[in-house]
């Protein structure tokens, strides 16, 4: 098996011109590009500068909640003149989500929201998002850009293993691919069997799925005597959770594609809020005609410089439905300069500055748990959430503990199974729930351990 090279991107055909039968590509010509990604650093600034005027403007006279905190904070968007006076302003955060739900950040009248999307809110309702048709049309188009930066032309068949629904990534994924002028195979998420048949039958050059998803497909083929690098795919987008260079490694080697990473957020839009280029791979371009981007320290608020890292935070620039003002993700990075293109990139996510766990691709908050056990009524607000990882794939324990040793062991299995259901459903995601002798779960002196991720 000859060894893949760095970036297969930068050969020419002739170098290499044929890979278990795949044509190699070159990488995007400027002429392909949007305009914009080929800007100058003076052109971007000049356009932020008046997209931010208006989406801070858009945000007070359409927003009551932003109303009502730029006015508390004393500030109001014509104090707005350059990009440092952005910093003036209140943040986002979920809680302002939670506290106006469903609908109370729309900025445009319901009737005109063509699309709704939800993700995991801190507690019991989920966090909503609306888009306009132009919202859409933005949507796909930086998705668009995001699989052309990754190799993807139009002509190409893009497999969507994202899941489709309230979640943004199929249907993000499939908007964006739709408009590059690709053929979209629309899969979804689960069914590996299927998912390989398909691969092997239809051929298609672009596998979008979450990166440890892509490993369970490797897996399977294993298991099935199917040899992923004699799959057609030529580059496969992976995001909506945390992975590392070693995975990238092993993806590459073993798929015999490139692998890059994608970025985004339901509340400030979807996938493709950033994504890689694969002529570098060296972390996420931030399409910055449509998100800007800050980074914060997570304790005081301030801003802290490019190059340092920090919180990321983001203002939408054009969105109508729902726009965002100096929203706190939670995720933590850095912001370095542009090399593939003049925007600036985002290096790997490596953290966040909450909670949150990533499950399968599911964002899951432990407060959303605690609720659920709470809600069963057996079991004391002693637990610990176990994350494993079996093979490829997380595994979400629930350890808990009846209030009390009288409970019946059936008692105890019916709530067990209550809970299971609960957390299926609200939460989005499977986990088993281990039920311990009454005072076994660990107490803690200080801050409840409640997770332990042994991934
Ligand atoms: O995960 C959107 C998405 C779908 C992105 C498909 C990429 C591909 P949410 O469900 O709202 O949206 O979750 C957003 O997922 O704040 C990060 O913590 C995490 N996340 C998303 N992409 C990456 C990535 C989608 N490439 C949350 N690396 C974000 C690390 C990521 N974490």
């Amino acid at each position: 098996m000859p060894k893949k090279p760095a970036h297969r991107f930068a050969l020419t055909r002739r170098d290499h011109p044929s890979r278990h039968g795949k044509e190699l590509r070159p990488g995007p010509v400027k002429k392909d590009l949007d305009r914009i990604e080929i800007a100058s650093r003076d052109e971007i600034t000049a356009l932020q500068t008046e997209r931010l005027a208006w989406s801070l403007a858009h945000a007070y006279e359409n927003v009551p909640r932003y109303r009502t905190k730029f006015d508390a904070a004393g500030v109001h968007p014509s104090d707005f003149r350059t990009l440092d006076d952005l910093a003036r302003f209140p943040f986002t955060t979920k809680e302002d989500l939670r506290e106006t739900y469903p609908f109370g950040l729309l900025a445009v009248p319901r009737e005109q929201v063509i699309r709704l999307h939800a993700s995991s809110g801190t507690t019991g309702k989920p966090t909503v998002v609306g888009y306009t048709a132009k919202d859409i049309k933005t949507w796909s188009d930086v998705v668009a850009r995001s699989i052309r930066a990754a190799g993807g032309r139009k002509g190409d068949m893009v497999h969507v293993a994202y899941g489709y629904g309230l979640f943004t990534g199929g249907l993000g994924a499939h908007y964006g691919a739709e408009r590059l002028g690709c053929t979209v195979v629309p899969m979804s998420g689960g069914q590996t069997d299927k998912q390989i048949l398909l691969l092997q039958d239809f051929r298609p050059d672009v596998l979008m799925c979450t990166p440890s998803y892509a490993l369970v497909i490797a897996d399977e083929c294993d298991r099935l005597g199917v040899d992923p690098r004699t799959l057609s795919l030529k580059c496969g987008i992976f995001g909506a959770e945390p992975w590392t260079e070693a995975m990238r490694q092993e993806i590459e080697d073993r798929f015999a594609m490139d692998a890059v990473d994608i970025y985004g957020l339901s509340e400030v839009m979807g996938p493709g809020v950033a994504s890689e280029c694969v002529e570098t791979k060296d972390g996420l371009t931030v399409w910055e005609d449509h998100f800007y981007p800050e980074t914060i320290d997570p304790v005081n608020g301030k801003v802290v410089p490019d190059g340092e890292r920090g919180e990321l935070v983001f203002t939408s620039l054009t969105k109508e439905a729902m726009p965002v003002i100096r929203y706190r993700t939670r995720d933590l990075t850095t912001l370095l300069p542009g090399t593939a293109r003049t925007m600036r990139r985002l290096a790997r996510i490596h953290g966040r500055s909450d909670d949150m766990l990533i499950i399968r691709g599911v964002n899951v908050f432990p407060s959303q748990i605690e609720e659920l056990i709470l809600k069963v009524g057996l079991y004391s607000p002693h637990y610990v959430l176990e994350v494993h990882r079996d093979g490829r794939l997380d595994r979400l324990e629930v350890v808990v503990e009846p209030h009390d040793g009288s409970i019946s062991v059936p008692a105890a299995a019916q709530g067990a199974e209550l809970l299971m259901h609960d957390i299926k459903t609200f939460v989005g995601v499977s986990a088993e729930v281990r039920v311990e002798k009454p005072g076994t779960v660990a107490r803690s002196m200080g801050k409840a351990r409640r997770v332990i991720d042994l991934r």
